[in-house]
């Protein structure tokens, strides 16, 4: 049975396509058949990376991968999904961030969701609201429904469960007020009933994200003496592997 992945997130630049190419090459690494789909067309962050690193380090393992077109329908999904899965142990799904059909159909086929959250309230404003004086929170609002819609609709078509993990991204490496809120109001919500998810060890800000895509390389295909190798690239390293560890795969 392929396992598929989805990354997630109603917000936009949260990291969902940086994630999904780190972690189908950590995958892959570990030894695990691995393909990809770009559910966002209309960017396709994701089937540019793959470009990028199919010119510039041909030499590198890559992932399978299909990108769907701006107004590919439910019909053309399904197709790709069925495309793709034979021979694949993970099927990565990367979509936008925001909630267009092929996204809302993609979550409902997930095994395991991962969402990328930046560590500001302003984002965490897509899961739930949360009432400035109190720091309590006071609903759930449009992305938490979505999932919760994808939950059912899944456990409609197959009884399968999606696995939801919430991966904190682009942490301020200093300790700060701010990262104690958001890990406080997080924990409390994902034991709220009717959300669920898991937390995953979060992922620093760190500038070598932005420089890879050219390349189209991960931190994971860096080796030491081949490019310059800092001990932010190792501990950079060691986060990406406690979010690889979180999926269970
Ligand atoms: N841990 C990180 N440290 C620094 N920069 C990061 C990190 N993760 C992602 N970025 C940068 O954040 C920006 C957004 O990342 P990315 O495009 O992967 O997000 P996305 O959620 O896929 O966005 P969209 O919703 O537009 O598809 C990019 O410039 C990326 O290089
Ligand atoms: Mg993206």
């Amino acid at each position: 049975m392929t396992r598929i992945l989805v990354f997630g997130n109603a917000k936009g630049g949260t990291g969902k396509s940086t994630l999904a190419l780190h972690t189908a090459i950590g995958l892959l690494q570990q030894g695990h058949r691995v393909a990809v789909l770009d559910l966002d067309p209309a960017q396709g962050t994701l089937t540019r990376y793959l470009e990028n690193r199919a010119s510039q380090n041909a030499s590198l393992a890559t992932p399978e991968s299909l990108s769907l077109s701006p107004n590919a329908n439910m019909a053309e999904l399904a197709q790709a999904i069925a495309d793709l899965a034979p021979g694949h142990d993970v099927l990565i799904l990367d979509t936008p961030g925001s909630d267009t059909p092929l996204a809302r159909a993609g979550h409902a086929r997930a095994d395991v969701l991962v969402t990328p959250l930046n560590d500001s309230f302003l984002d965490l404003d897509v899961l739930a609201r949360v009432d400035p004086a109190s720091q309590k929170i006071t609903r759930i609002s449009a992305y938490s429904e979505m999932v919760w819609r994808a939950r059912q609709d899944r456990f409609k078509k197959d009884k399968g469960q999606i696995d939801w993990i919430v991966a904190r991204n682009r942490l301020a490496q200093l300790d700060n007020r701010n990262a104690r809120a958001m890990e406080q109001v997080l924990g409390e919500l994902s034991k709220r009933p009717g959300i669920g998810f898991r937390i995953a060890p979060g992922l620093s800000e760190r500038v070598i994200f932005r420089e890879l895509f050219l390349r189209g390389l991960t931190l994971l295909d860096m080796t030491e003496g081949k490019v310059p190798f800092t001990m932010s690239h190792v501990t950079a390293r060691q986060e990406l592997r406690g979010l690889l560890d979180t999926l269970r795969i």
